[in-house]
């Protein structure tokens, strides 16, 4: 057991699984059309850090320790991991990408942590597939010329390419999905998707103009925690819950993984939002003081609005005005607008360390709390 003070690497407690994740989400994503097969693979080239999958993973482990459901209301009938053909699904989405011979295919089970089943493996690659497709989408509409450091998929395929590269995800990912043979995570994350589209509605619908240069109210933060747990959070919590489901845990734990997913997904957010203010873009390997670029007013600006009420023209007209973007910038990096951004995002992580809390010790849980520790520490 580790005392307090003592460091888990999160990654290590899952290392086995984690390093055959790319592989494995190249081989869902294998197509026999050479360039569709190019722009969809694309993003997984450069070594993206992988929360979701890492959360997915971990959450899997803390959980098997956990009281397990009744068999009529659990999902871990026998036929969830026999279903899943001895090669696994990866066979099934595209039989020509997967060689017989594939040491991927043949994993030897006992090499692999015996407490995540196959399904929660899965289910862990389908939340880095959602979230890969987002990004694709995301880039075109954020008009981004570079991701995780190289350009981004719309500038070196272009936005048609993109866009199709980034629906081609979303329908291997619903593949992957409905092998694992249960209604209720199918439900989940279907809704993440849809849920991934309204946040980023609500999000493109703030950014139209408003010249009666409108006021802060109680509503804007609420407004944006709403938008945020929809682009963000709702992935990684819906993730967590359909873990913690996959495992047979009980209804109690699978809220428990729920709020933990919800509270540190609002975290990273909030962190993302901060670092596009206080980071250079060479650190963020994407362009940084972008949100005020695209118009958009995050948790930053939102506070220091608040205590400087002249903000609300330039929110108003979007930062579009020739020295808009500098002087938000200005008054921002003023007020106490990063430092209230930071607490909110500590408030958040100290929440989703609370809701396991009583899970059972383990590697998987330190792994967790480390997670939440490191969203708020994180610089990139
Ligand atoms: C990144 O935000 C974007 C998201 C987290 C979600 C975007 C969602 C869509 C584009 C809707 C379509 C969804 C699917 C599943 C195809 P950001 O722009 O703030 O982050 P960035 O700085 O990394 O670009
Ligand atoms: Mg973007
Ligand atoms: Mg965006």
């Amino acid at each position: 057991r580790h005392g307090p003070g003592m460091r888990v690497d999160p990654l290590r407690t899952v290392a086995k699984e984690m390093q055959h994740l790319t592989g494995n989400i190249r081989k869902l994503l294998g197509s026999g059309h050479p360039s569709l097969d190019r722009v969809a693979k694309y993003y997984t080239q450069a070594e993206g850090k992988h929360v979701r999958p890492l959360i997915v993973l971990l959450m899997s482990r803390a959980t098997h320790l956990c009281p397990k459901a009744h068999e009529h209301t659990g999902h871990r009938g026998p036929g969830i991991d026999s279903s899943i053909s001895p090669m696994g699904i990866l066979a099934d989405v595209n039989p020509s990408a997967l060689p017989l011979s594939s040491p991927d295919a043949r994993e030897a089970p006992e090499e692999a942590n015996p407490d995540i089943l196959p399904s929660q493996r899965r289910l862990a690659e389908i939340s880095e597939l959602i979230h890969t497709a987002s990004l694709l989408h995301d880039d075109v509409i954020d008009h981004s010329v570079s991701r995780r450091g190289s350009p981004s998929a719309n500038l070196e395929f272009g936005n048609k390419m993109a866009v199709l590269a980034g629906d081609f995800l979303l329908g291997r990912a619903s593949v992957a999905l409905a092998r694992l043979r249960n209604a209720e995570v199918v439900e989940l994350l279907a809704t993440v998707i849809a849920n991934l589209v309204e946040g980023e509605f609500m999000q493109l619908k703030n950014t139209e103009r408003d010249e009666r240069s409108p006021k802060y109210s109680e509503e804007t933060l609420a407004y944006y925690l709403q938008k945020t747990y929809l682009k963000t959070a709702s992935l990684i919590s819906k993730s967590c819950r359909a873990a913690a489901l996959l495992g047979g845990a009980d209804a109690h734990t699978v809220d428990a993984a729920y709020s933990y997913g919800r509270n540190l997904g609002l975290a990273f957010q909030l962190v993302d939002d901060m670092l596009d203010y206080t980071r250079s873009g060479k650190d963020l390997g994407k362009p940084a003081g972008a949100d005020l670029e695209l118009g958009l007013a995050t948790a930053p600006l939102l506070f220091a609005w608040k205590q400087r009420p002249e903000l609300g023209a330039l929110v108003g007209r979007k930062f579009e005005r020739e020295g808009d973007v500098e002087k938000a910038r200005e008054l921002v990096l003023q007020s106490d607008g990063v430092e209230q951004t930071r607490a909110l995002a500590q408030e958040y992580s100290e929440k989703a360390m609370a809701a396991i809390a009583g899970f059972p010790d383990s590697d998987a849980k330190d792994g967790l709390m480390e997670m939440a520790e490191q969203t708020i520490k994180r610089q990139k």
